[in-house]
C-alpha cells in the first residue's frame, strides 16, 4: 500500500502546528495535484473553483488505486488466498481511514456509491420497516398515519426528493424549516416545524449554494426532544471542515467520496450502531446474508447488510487514501486556509457593482463558495467569460432549485475554493469577475 509521507505535514496532525498553511506548505499541497498545473482554453493557467462539485484528486489517491489494482486486485470478503486477503485488508482498512476521519466506529461505516446512495438507502429502510421488514427490531423506522419527515429549504435535491418519496410511498407528510433572506436556516422554525409527529429531521450540514453552516446541535436537541430521527447531509462538510459524528450526535449522516479528494462512485452512510442493527436491509442478494435457504435469509450484521453484491473496493481504498491525506494535513489547518478564501471570495463578489450574492454576506460559520447572480446577466454566460479567462466555476441551478426560487433566482453561478485554492487564483477570479458585465456591454463595470 502506497504510504501517504506529506512533504510538509507528515509526522503530527497538524504538521507545524500552525492552525493555517503556511505558502510553502500550499505549494507542497498543490504540487499533490498535477491536474492543477495544466492550462486550459490555449494557454491560460487553470484556475479551479468548482471543488463544491467535485474535488480534484492528490496523487497518493490516483497511487492508491493503482496500487490496488497493480498488486491487490481480488474480491473481498471471500477466497481464501493471499490477494483476497489483502484486498480485504485494503478494504477494511479504508473503512477505519474514513471512520477515524468523521469520529465514528468502523462498524459504523457503510460504503455506498455516493452520498445520494446514502440518504436512498435510510429513506428506503424506512419504507420496508414500515411495509413490516424487520420485524419488531425495526419498530423505531415504522411511520403511522399522522406521522410527518422534516427537511429544509436548503437541501440538495438528493436530500429532498428521497423524503418526498418515502412520503409518497407512505402517506407521511413533508413539511421543512424555511430559511431568512441571508440564505440561513431559520432556527426559530425549529420549536414550530418540529413537533411530536416529526419522525425524522433530516438536514444539511452545509449548504452548497449559500455556504451557510448549520448550527448542527440545534437541530439534534430539537430531534432529540421529540424523539425524530436526525440524518445529516455531510457532503459539503466532510471535506471542509473538522467533522466529529458522535460528538454531533446525529443518528445518520453521508458523504461522497469525490467531494473530500477521493474517486467517484464511492461513499459512505454513517449510521449510529444500534440503529443500523435494528435497520432492515434495502438491496438484496449476494454478500449481504448469513442463511439463505429457498424459502428465506437471514442477513449479516451491519455494515455488510447494507453492501449487496460486488462492492467498488478500488474507489473505497481511495477514498481512505483521501481520508488520510485530509488527516495528515489537519481538518483545522484545512479550515483555517478555506477561512481565509471565503473572506477573499466574499470581497470579490461584494466588491463588483451589479452582482448579488445568494447566502450571507460575513465569513462566519460560511464555507469557501460563493453564488451569484450578475444584473442583466444570464449565469451561463457569466461562467462562459470566466471559462475564457481559464477560471472553472459551476452554473446552473445547483441542484437546489427550492433554494434558488426562495432566493428570488432561478439559476446562479458559483465559485468554490478547497484546501488547494489560493489566494492569485481568487484575486484572478474577482478580475474575470469585474470584466463580465463590460463584456456585455452593461455599465458600471469596466
Ligand atoms: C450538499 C450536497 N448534498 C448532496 C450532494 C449529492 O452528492 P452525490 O451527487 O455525490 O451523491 C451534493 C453534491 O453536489 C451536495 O453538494
Amino acid at each position: 500500500m502506497t504510504a501517504i509521507t506529506h512533504p510538509s505535514r507528515a509526522g503530527t496532525p497538524d504538521g507545524d502546528g500552525s492552525p493555517v498553511l503556511t505558502a510553502a506548505e500550499l505549494a507542497a499541497v498543490r504540487a499533490d495535484f498535477p491536474l492543477l498545473a495544466r492550462t486550459v482554453r490555449g494557454d491560460r493557467p487553470l484556475v479551479y473553483l468548482d471543488t463544491a462539485a467535485t474535488s480534484q484528486k492528490p496523487e497518493v489517491v490516483l497511487d492508491a488505486l493503482q496500487d490496488f489494482y497493480l498488486q491487490r486486485n481480488a474480491a473481498v470478503h471471500r477466497g481464501a488466498h493471499q490477494l483476497a486477503e489483502e484486498a480485504t485488508e485494503a478494504f477494511e482498512g479504508a473503512r477505519r481511514d474514513v471512520a477515524a476521519l468523521v469520529g465514528a466506529d468502523e462498524g459504523e461505516i457503510v460504503w455506498t456509491t455516493n452520498a445520494t446512495a446514502g440518504i436512498n438507502t435510510v429513506a428506503y429502510a424506512i419504507s420496508n420497516a414500515t411495509a413490516g421488514r424487520g420485524g419488531e427490531a425495526a419498530r423505531r423506522f415504522v411511520l403511522r398515519e399522522g406521522d410527518e419527515i422534516v427537511v429544509t429549504e436548503s437541501e440538495h435535491h438528493a436530500n429532498l426528493v428521497p423524503w418526498q418519496e418515502l412520503c409518497a410511498r407512505t402517506g407521511a407528510r413533508l413539511r421543512w424549516i424555511g430559511v431568512d433572506d441571508d440564505g440561513r436556516l431559520r432556527l426559530d422554525e425549529l420549536a414550530t416545524v418540529v413537533t411530536d409527529r416529526t419522525r425524522v429531521l433530516a438536514f444539511t450540514h452545509a449548504s452548497n449554494v449559500t455556504g451557510a453552516v448549520t448550527d448542527v446541535p440545534a437541530f439534534v436537541a430539537r430531534a432529540r426532544e421529540v424523539g425524530a430521527l436526525t440524518v445529516l447531509d455531510a457532503c459539503q462538510s466532510v471535506p471542509h471542515m473538522p467533522v466529529d459524528l458522535h460528538a454531533l450526535g446525529v443518528d445518520f449522516a453521508v458523504f461522497s467520496g469525490h467531494k473530500m479528494l477521493g474517486p467517484t462512485g464511492v461513499g459512505a452512510l454513517y449510521g449510529r450502531r444500534e440503529l443500523l442493527e435494528a435497520m432492515p436491509p434495502v438491496t438484496t442478494g449476494g454478500s449481504m446474508v448469513e442463511v439463505v435457504t429457498m424459502e428465506t435469509t437471514t442477513y449479516a450484521p451491519p455494515p455488510l447488510r447494507f453492501e449487496a453484491g460486488s462492492q467498488m473496493v478500488a474507489q473505497a481504498v481511495g477514498m481512505g487514501a483521501a481520508a488520510r491525506y485530509l488527516d495528515e494535513l489537519g481538518m483545522a489547518a484545512v479550515a483555517a486556509h478555506e477561512a481565509e478564501m471565503t473572506r477573499l471570495l466574499l470581497d470579490a463578489v461584494t466588491s463588483v457593482p451589479g452582482v448579488r450574492l445568494l447566502g450571507p454576506a460575513d465569513a462566519r460559520d460560511r464555507l469557501a463558495l460563493v453564488s451569484f447572480v450578475v444584473d442583466g446577466v444570464h449565469p451561463h454566460d457569466a461562467g462562459q467569460v470566466l471559462d475564457d479567462a481559464g477560471i472553472a466555476v459551476r452554473v446552473g441551478h445547483h441542484c437546489a432549485q427550492p433554494l434558488h426560487r426562495r432566493l428570488g433566482a432561478q439559476s446562479s453561478t458559483r465559485a468554490s475554493a478547497g484546501v488547494y485554492t489560493t489566494a492569485e487564483e481568487i484575486a484572478a477570479f474577482a478580475d474575470g469577475l469585474a470584466r463580465v458585465r463590460h463584456f456585455f456591454g452593461l455599465e458600471g463595470a469596466r
